[in-house]
């Protein structure tokens, strides 16, 4: 049954031709990312959806990728999530009420229109974007953080950076902002649960959320590797906990970390804190260079709603196009998908 699906797909991809391109993230199993005609992170991603010539972009991925596709894309262009409920745990932690109700709160104690650039993670609800782009802020990916902070630092004194709050602080902590001058905004207190003065001192307010996957991966995890493999190296994604990354050898975005490893000694031994499909595939990769590729934790850390995009999904969406019909179609309202482009194309722009 598996291998009817996958011949099904094949079949299908063949008679849309040219039509169609399928983009896929590196935390896609191995049964659909097989099928994508480009791989990459987030960022790289928005820029082939940007770029491309296609009819319908079927994205194996999560619903916010969905939508930057189609906010980048032509308007003639259809955007396509296989799976609907394909969301991203992390996105969902900021909704745009709290945001707007943030920024209400922070109008207490300052101007943030004046003094404040709002930035959105990639891994955020349209809507969020469009705020971004309405408020002269930007979106940043894991591998331009710092290059967009330093955007943002030029534009307004002081940073609202959502959703993930390792992200936005790892990157403060690497441009040198220290951590006492970085605030953690919780959305679910009146004023972030901030005095005035802490909000007046803060360089960047860090939003309340986090990813529920990296947020697995823990220091035990690397001190036991460094002593069982003191010349091992250890990898981790930034949306990681800040002791993690600083325990850290290299910390990047799934296309680093690929790159990273791609790039190092044989034999190494690597430590790699990021989703457990990319991982399992890099150590097959590496493995006949003599390199070892281990998963950073010994539970299981799987992007659940990556993992909704299955084949059967695929080959689903795939032959309904051939069939000339449209289903699973991802679409950001033209007011709000035109604000959102503002903010995706300052960041396109900046790195
Ligand atoms: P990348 O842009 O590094 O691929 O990260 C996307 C993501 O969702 C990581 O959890
Ligand atoms: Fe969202 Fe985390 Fe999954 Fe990435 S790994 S898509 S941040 S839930």
């Amino acid at each position: 049954q598996d291998d009817a699906c996958q011949e099904r797909i094949v079949a299908a991809k063949a008679k849309l031709g040219k039509r169609l391109v399928i983009l896929g993230h590196h935390y896609q199993r191995d049964d659909v990312i097989r099928h994508a005609d480009f791989t990459g992170d987030s960022l790289k991603l928005s820029r082939q959806a940007a770029d491309s010539e296609a009819e319908y972009i079927v994205f194996c991925g999560v619903h916010f990728m969905a939508e930057v596709a189609d906010i980048l894309s032509r308007p003639e262009q259809i955007s396509i999530l296989p799976d609907l409920s394909a969301g991203c745990s992390m996105a969902d932690m900021a909704s745009l009420a709290k945001v707007e109700r943030a920024w209400r709160e922070l109008k207490t104690v300052l101007d943030p229109d004046q003094s404040v650039t709002p930035v959105t993670y990639i891994n955020s609800a349209a809507d969020l974007k469009a705020f971004c782009g309405e408020h002269g802020g930007i979106v940043c990916t894991s591998s331009n953080a710092t290059r967009i902070l330093d955007w943002s630092f030029a534009q307004r004194e002081k940073v609202l950076f959502f959703p993930d709050q390792n992200l936005g602080r790892w990157s403060g902590f690497k441009m040198g902002i220290p951590l006492d001058e970085m605030v953690l905004w919780d959305y679910d207190q009146p004023m972030g649960g901030l005095t005035p003065e802490q909000i007046r001192k803060a360089r960047i307010i860090l939003w309340k959320g986090l990813c529920s996957v990296h947020q697995m991966f823990q220091p035990q995890h690397i001190e036991n590797f460094r002593a069982q493999h003191p010349d091992g190296l250890v990898i981790s994604h930034p949306e990681c906990s800040f002791e993690v990354c600083q325990l850290s050898d290299y910390v990047g975005s799934t296309e680093y970390i690929i790159k990273t490893i791609a790039e190092s000694k044989p034999g190494t031994h690597w430590l790699v804190g990021t989703e457990l499909n990319l991982v399992n595939r890099l150590a097959n990769r590496f493995k006949p260079e003599g390199k070892t590729v281990q998963f950073m934790s010994s539970t299981v850390c799987m992007c659940s709603t990556m993992a909704r995009i299955d084949p059967q999904h695929l080959a689903w969406v795939l032959e309904n196009l051939v069939a000339g019909k449209v289903v699973n179609r991802t679409t950001v309202p033209p007011q709000e998908a035109e604000l959102a482009r503002l903010s995706l194309q300052r960041m396109l722009d900046a790195s």
